[in-house]
Parts: structure tokens; sequence; C-alpha cells
């Protein structure tokens, strides 16, 4: 008889079901709660049957696959394996080398944050430019070996672009579900450009949600939102990366940007995995950060009676452009028990902390750099201190919204209206980082005269 390597449990009413009972939605049917995945040695719980793994064993397996050929161990998801067993047959997972994303430090953006030591794990640089795709290999190998023909996902722009290259890769075919105008372009190519059918539908991220758990009650479709508990299993894996990057060093702090919340409630469970197993010796603090025009859950966290309330979303930062977020609950009971913070960022802020990420040569899309100018005001509230290590999450390329950074750096990204709200000191702030591109005609004595007035100009601090 086959032993089950692991099950699902709703986070709401604790219910548990066998992995293959789950129903199209990953909903549970008793109270509509979301579910996670289960090992026999969750919450450390070191029953009859449970196989715990050895932290010293773990950490040494972990970095001999570092050598090793192996796809499957050539995946910064896959080999960290022995954490998620979700699937039956490692050997057939899908995987295009996954994770291994660099983590970097920020000297300057830490001075501009008032705080001696930051990094930035880059999980852009994964192999569609987002951190969707350590999520993604976990999910769609799951679709792929129960024999799904076809997968789908609601997205502003990251998902479906993971998604629709995991399931070239398997042979699958993918439907994709995006919100007419208001994703950005490098995103809606990608999913073009892997041969997903992309469908653009007149409504917002939330309403291409509501369209899409319509469909997957009546066709044989798997979906591929992070509802699906399996994309959460792959969306851990970069806080063992981060940790065993940092010599097993434990950050204080880690700062997250919030949309639909299932990346920060990801990071949550990696943390507090390895910290049951014996592999760090305590839990860093997850702070979400979100944008003002779509911080259904900053609005939550501050209020007294805790009640979430939907907004209508809209932000420039088109990824977290998001009024109903699916897993709220998970990232709330994250910073209630890792005991971090929710903080919301103006647009002006956004611009202004991508420009700085960018100008120390690392760049991010502007949904990432919402964890620099959260940063900032939790320094300033004293929720973060000058000694702690902070690291940022950087969730997506600086090429996935190229059209954002040209208008930003053109001075059109803001109406005129909101540059007038900028105090003086702001707006020499953004004046310094500010590099538009200048059209010369092609004279030598032109470009030179050009270049004398640049030099001449002393390199800012
Ligand atoms: N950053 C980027 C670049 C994203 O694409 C997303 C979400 C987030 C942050 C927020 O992560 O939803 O887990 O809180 N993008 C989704 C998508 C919703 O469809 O690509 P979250």
């Amino acid at each position: 008889m086959k032993v089950a390597t692991h099950h699902l449990r709703c986070t709401e009413c604790a219910t548990v079901i066998g992995s293959d009972e789950v129903s199209s939605n990953f909903r549970c049917p008793l109270c509509n709660g979301l579910y996670e995945v289960l090992y026999s040695w969750s919450n450390g719980a070191a029953g009859p049957d449970s196989r715990l793994p050895n932290p010293s064993a773990l950490r040494w397996l972990w970095q001999e696959r570092r050598s090793s050929t192996m796809p499957i161990d050539q995946s910064g998801v896959w080999r960290f394996r022995d954490l998620l067993p979700i699937v039956d047959d490692m050997e057939k997972v899908v995987t295009l080398r996954e994770g291994n994303t660099p983590l970097y430090d920020l000297p300057r953006c830490a001075k501009s944050a008032g705080i001696d030591w930051l990094l930035a794990k880059h999980q852009g640089m994964n192999p569609t430019g987002s951190f969707k795709d350590t999520g993604m290999t976990a999910a769609l190998s799951v679709a792929a070996q129960r024999g799904f023909e076809w997968v789908a996902c609601a997205s502003t722009g990251n998902t479906s672009a993971a998604m629709a290259a995991y399931a070239a890769r398997a042979g699958l075919r993918s439907i994709v579900f995006i919100p007419e105008g208001k994703i950005a372009w490098g995103k809606l190519s990608q999913s073009m450009d892997y041969g997903a059918l992309t469908i653009q539908l007149k409504t917002d991220f939330d309403g291409c949600v509501k369209i899409l758990g319509e469909l997957v009650k009546q066709f044989p479709i798997y979906l591929l939102n992070s509802v699906n508990p399996y994309r959460l299993e792959g969306q851990k894996t970069p806080a063992f990366e981060m940790v065993e990057q940092m010599d097993w060093q434990v950050p204080e702090h880690i700062i997250v940007p919030g949309g639909n919340l299932a990346n920060s409630a990801a990071l949550g469970k990696g943390f507090s995995e390895m910290f049951q197993l014996g592999l760090i010796p305590r839990r860093p603090k997850i702070s979400i950060i979100q944008a003002e025009g779509a911080n259904p859950l900053y609005r939550w966290f501050i209020d007294s009676n805790r009640v979430m309330t939907p907004v209508t979303a809209d932000t420039r930062a088109t990824a977290i452009r998001i009024g109903n977020p699916a897993s709220w609950r998970k990232a709330a009971s994250v910073i209630d028990n890792l005991g971090g913070w929710c903080e919301q960022v103006s647009e002006q802020e956004i611009a202004l902390a991508k420009a700085q990420i960018g100008a120390e040569g690392i760049g991010c899309e502007p949904a990432s750099a919402v964890t620099l100018a959260g940063l900032k005001k939790l320094v300033a509230l004293g929720k973060v201190t000058r000694e702690e290590r902070v690291v940022l999450i950087l969730t997506g390329h600086t090429l996935k919204d190229s059209a954002y950074t040209i208008d930003y750096h053109r001075n059109e990204l803001f109406l005129e209206a909101e540059k007038k709200q900028l105090s003086a000191s702001e707006q020499s702030e953004h004046a310094a980082l500010r590099k538009r591109p200048i059209v010369l005609d092609a004279d030598p004595s032109v470009v030179l005269r050009t270049l004398e007035s640049h030099m001449s100009q002393p390199q800012p601090a």
C-alpha cells in the first residue's frame, strides 16, 4: 500500500483531507477556507509514523546537491525536496532550474532607510523573471502527474507568465485570464510567447478570479492560482535558500510586497518549518507592504475590530493591483505569529524606492519596490532598528515593466497635480535619481560639449 506523503489541512476549520480529495476550487466545502499542505513532521509532530528529517543531514544533503548535474538538483526548489514531498515521481518534476536567486547587499538603500545592513533576495532573477516560478514548478508538477491536460490562472501578469512557461515545458495546455489594459506589456508578451490561450477580460484581477472560479467547477481545468496550496510549497523554498546563503544565520526582519497575499504566507510557512525542524533557532519577523491604492490588508491591520473589507484597487504597481486578496487570513496569521507589521506606501514613494534600487545596479519591478518604501516607514515608526538585519524580497525583474521605468525617468509617470504634492526635498530626491535620455545631433562637438557639462557634475553620494 502506498503511504501518503502529505495531507491537506483547512487553515480555517482545521479539517484534514487526503491530497486527492480536494475540490477543483481548492476551498474547504465546510467553511470555504484555504488549505495548507501538511506533512507527518509538520508542527514538529513526531508521531509514530513521522520520519522527522535530521537538520544536519538536510544541510549537508542540500549543499551536496549543488554540485550535481541532475535537473532536479539544479533546481533551487527541488534541491530542498525533502521538505516538499508533494509529487509521486520526483524524477518527473517540471523544472526550468528556478530558484538559486542572488542575495545582494544594498548599502546605499540601507543608508537612505536609516539602517546599517540591508539585503535583497532577488526573486526576479528566476527563469521567467518573477518569484512565481518557484511556486509554479511545484503546483504544475502536481497537475502534470495527476494527468490534467489544461491548467489555468487569473493573473496580474507574473503568475500567467510563469504558468504558461511551465505548462509549455510539460506539454500541457494553459489558459490565462488577465485584466485588459492593466498588466505590463512584458508579462503579456510572455504568456503569448509560451503559447498560452490568453484571454484579456474587461474587468480587474478580482473580476478575473471570479470568472475562473466558476469555470473550474464546470471543466476539468487545474487551477494554478495561489489558492492552490502546492504553489506555496514551492514559494516557501526561498526562505531555505536565503538562510543557507547567510550561513544559517536568520535575519531579524523580512519585508514582502502584498497583493493576493500568498507569498508572505509561503515564506512564513518556510521559516516556521525550518524552526520546527531545528534548522534555525528562531524565526524572523515578516512585514507586508501594500500600495496605498490596493491596501485591504493594511486597512485590516489598523482596524481595531480587525475586519477585512475588499477595496477597488488602483496602483501603477500593476502586479499588486488586488482589492480582494484570497490568502489574507494566511498572511494575517504570519504577521501575528511572527511579529511583523503591515504598512502602505504612496505611488511617489514606490517610484522613488524603485529608482533607488535601480541606482544600485539591481533593478526591480514597481511592486517589488514597495519593500524599500515600506522599510523607510518601519524605521521611522521604530519597528525596525538601525542594527537589525533586513532582507527585502524583490519579487520581479525590472524588465517586466520597462514602460514604468521609462515614464519615471522622463518625468511622465505622474500627473502635474501629483507632482505638486511633493515637498521640495522630495522633488530634489527624485530629480537626483531621474536619468532622462538625451537626444543629440550626431555631431562629435555637440556630444563632447554635453559630456563635458555632465562630467563636471559631482557623482551623487
Ligand atoms: N510582486 C510581484 C512582482 C507580483 O507579481 C505579485 C503578485 C506580488 C508581488 C504579490 O504577491 O500576490 O503573493 O501577495 N502577482 C500575482 C500575479 C497576483 O498574478 O502575477 P502575492
